[in-house]
């Protein structure tokens, strides 16, 4: 692998979005080969997996979540096979709105075993990790809060997105499988407090990308 592989992760409202769009307009300024893409939904097959698997489904069936796992992974699968793997060979480098950490935390979460992951990461990762993973890390009472602010200021028609006790508890379990997953990844997961101001969370960020942009031997300041 020629590239820098960097993911950004975090709970709902942690400001991903914000931060990912800062980082990717200084890369894209200082002018070095960059690719962003994000999970669910980063090739045309996985938008239409993205569609199915975030929107309500007519029918009002849900999926199963050994099904919903499946599709996260099948998403990845084509992710990595058409989009991330040949821009790592071509040396660019690689930002990607979430990955496998997802996985691990929301439907970890959602009671997935450990060993079911292990099983798929290994099949459709073949070794591939990120060299750094950024988590943005926040109290969901606060980022489920941003997020309902968020959600008002666009309208009525987005107005019923409430967050009850129980979404506030499976948020909670995320977060904490998040900061295991920073625990026992030391090396490769930077984690960030993203309570801070805007302007001090892309400082962080860019205090960890930077270093690892210079030993890859691409020109940053
Ligand atoms: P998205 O609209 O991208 O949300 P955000 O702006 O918070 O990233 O929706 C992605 C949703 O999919 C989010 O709720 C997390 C979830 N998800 C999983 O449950 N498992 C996964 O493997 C991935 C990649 C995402």
């Amino acid at each position: 692998m020629l590239g820098v592989f960097i993911t950004i992760e975090g709970v709902e409202g942690s400001g991903k979005s914000t931060q990912l769009f800062r980082l990717s307009e200084r890369l894209r300024q200082i002018g070095l080969p960059l690719l962003v893409s994000k999970e669910p939904g980063g090739t045309a097959l996985g938008r239409e997996l993205r569609r199915l698997l975030l929107e309500p489904h007519a029918s009002g069936d849900a999926w199963c979540p050994d099904a919903e796992l499946l599709l996260f992974y099948a998403d990845r699968a084509q992710h990595l096979e058409r989009v991330i793997r040949p821009a790592l060979a071509e040396g660019m480098i690689v930002l990607v709105d979430r990955f496998e950490d997802s996985t691990r935390a929301y439907q970890g979460a959602s009671g997935v075993p450990e060993t079911a992951l292990d099983r798929l990461s290994e099949l459709v990762l073949k070794g591939l990790r990120p060299h750094l993973t950024i988590l943005l890390d926040v109290d969901p009472e606060l980022s489920l809060q941003r997020v309902e602010v968020r959600n008002l200021s666009m309208g009525p028609e987005f107005s019923e997105t409430r967050f009850d006790k129980a979404e506030l508890d499976f948020h909670r379990r995320v977060r904490k499988r998040f900061l295991a997953i920073a625990q026992s990844n030391p090396n490769r997961v930077a984690l960030i407090p993203a309570r801070d101001a805007v302007d001090d969370v892309e400082a962080a960020i860019w205090g960890r990308v930077a270093p690892l942009l210079r030993n890859a031997g691409f020109g940053v300041d």
